[in-house]
């Protein structure tokens, strides 16, 4: 009787020990998920309008430069939004409001010779 007791205290134990490796490896799942990734302008801007703005905007190419644009913000995230026929297309339905605010922030802070920067 007290071997049959002992087997069961021991294998009682064993689940709890399964049970808290299986909670911690839970834990340690849930911890390292991957996060939603902030928006990469510098990507979205290299791939998606470095076709025409060249370096970034930096350089004038099939479409103007974009640094250090006289337009205000405003324009520049209307231009983005909407386009212009014939020219540019819109945007607005490939990013958010908040991704175009954050394009044009990007392109605010271009300047010569520094490597830009995500906002
Ligand atoms: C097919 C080429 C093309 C692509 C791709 C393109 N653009 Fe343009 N973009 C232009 C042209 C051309 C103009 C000038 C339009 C005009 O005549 O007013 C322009 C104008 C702009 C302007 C206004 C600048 C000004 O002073 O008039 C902004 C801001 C702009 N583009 C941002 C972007 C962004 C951001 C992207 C990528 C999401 C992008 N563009 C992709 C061709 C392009």
């Amino acid at each position: 009787m007290k071997i049959t007791a002992n087997r069961v205290s021991l294998s009682a134990l064993a689940a709890g020990v399964f049970c808290a490796c299986a909670l911690a490896t839970a834990q340690a799942d849930e911890s390292s998920a991957p996060k939603p990734k902030p928006f990469d302008v510098k990507n979205a801007f290299r791939n998606i309008c470095g076709f025409c703005h060249e370096d970034y905007g930096r350089k004038e190419g099939k479409g103007p430069q974009l640094m250090d644009d006289p337009n205000s913000d405003e324009f520049l995230f209307n231009r983005i939004k909407n386009g212009k026929p014939g020219r540019m297309a819109a945007f607005g339905t490939a990013f958010t409001d908040d991704q175009i605010r954050q394009i044009v922030v990007f392109i605010r802070n271009l300047k010569p010779g520094v490597e830009p920067q995500n906002p």
